[in-house]
């Protein structure tokens, strides 16, 4: 039987995505990504030498963005996810504009807005994410523009992303530090709580418990990361871009940072729920 040439369509189709992040906390999408699509490749960038973004300038996060997006683009990556809150408030505009028609740009925060929109309409919701994030007001806008009435208060909570970077996540020492930023009154009375940092799903089950102590049954805690990726997931699908099975082996994925120690490498496997090697790619060099 003769053979047919793969189409352009199936060419595109096995082109990867690509994610990038302040550093390795952007993991957690990655992980949510490569659950809900196990063929797809995955190109990882964690800008580690610039970490934390959460701190940074927009000017700053917007030029390591372009930055690193001409990395993802000389890898052929067909839609590029901002997995990072931080940059998909400070950036997600630009990085459109500048990818244009290359690839389809993704950001973290659009997907988890519809859903609000769409199942807290006239409620009360919190948010907790880091300065940048808060401080941008890019959730308030986008919630506000959907006209449904949602109600958002925000609050910046700088600490948590550096806690849980030092393994503080599961002990009494975050379980307290958690308390004392959930206790702010500009959180009381909400329904429902969006975690707005990619480390913040480690966190889920204190922030969780939490709640379960104070009011049972009251809040529910919403992380972004599985909502992005069904995103992505419907976008591949419905514009014929899945990647094929390959035969039962798993895609090849590489993740790159941008300054490469042994710690970074030892926390993949908290993010990413298991280990990966990290690959050094000075991009600032
Ligand atoms: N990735 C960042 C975010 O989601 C958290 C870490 C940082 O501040 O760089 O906002």
């Amino acid at each position: 039987m003769p053979h047919s040439l793969p189409s352009a369509a199936t060419d595109a189709a096995r082109r990867p995505i690509g994610i990038f992040d302040s550093g390795i906390g952007g993991l957690t999408v990655a992980r949510a990504v490569a659950r809900a699509l196990p063929h797809e490749r995955l190109v990882y960038f964690g800008d580690t030498a610039h970490l934390p973004y959460g701190d940074k300038s927009q000017a700053a996060i917007q030029a390591y963005a372009v930055k690193i997006c001409d990395l993802l683009l000389r890898q052929h990556c067909k839609l590029i996810l901002i997995a990072c809150h931080s940059a998909s408030a400070a950036a997600y505009e630009l990085v459109r504009e500048y990818v244009g028609s290359k690839a389809q740009v993704v950001n973290v925060i659009d997907p988890i807005v519809q859903l609000v929109g769409a199942e807290y309409a006239g409620r009360p919701v919190g948010l907790i994410g880091t300065k940048q994030t808060v401080n941008s007001n890019v959730y308030k806008k986008k919630i506000d523009e959907l006209d449904r009435g949602v109600d958002l208060h925000s609050l910046a909570t700088p600490l948590l992303a550096s806690m849980v970077e030092e393994g503080f996540y599961d002990n009494s020492i975050s379980a307290d530090i958690i308390a004392s930023y959930l206790d702010n009154p500009a959180l009381s009375g909400i329904e429902a709580l969006l975690l707005a940092c990619t480390h913040y799903p480690l966190i889920q089950p204190q922030i969780e418990a939490y709640y379960q102590g104070r009011a049972p049954g009251r809040v529910a805690v919403l992380d972004p990361s599985n909502v992005v990726a069904a995103t992505v997931r419907d976008y591949l699908h419905t514009h014929e871009l899945a990647a094929p099975a390959a035969n039962g082996a798993a895609p090849a994925h590489h993740f790159y940072v941008s300054d490469f120690t042994r710690s970074f490498e030892e926390s993949t496997r908290l993010f990413f729920g298991q280990a990966v090697q990290l690959e050094h790619y000075p991009l600032w060099e």
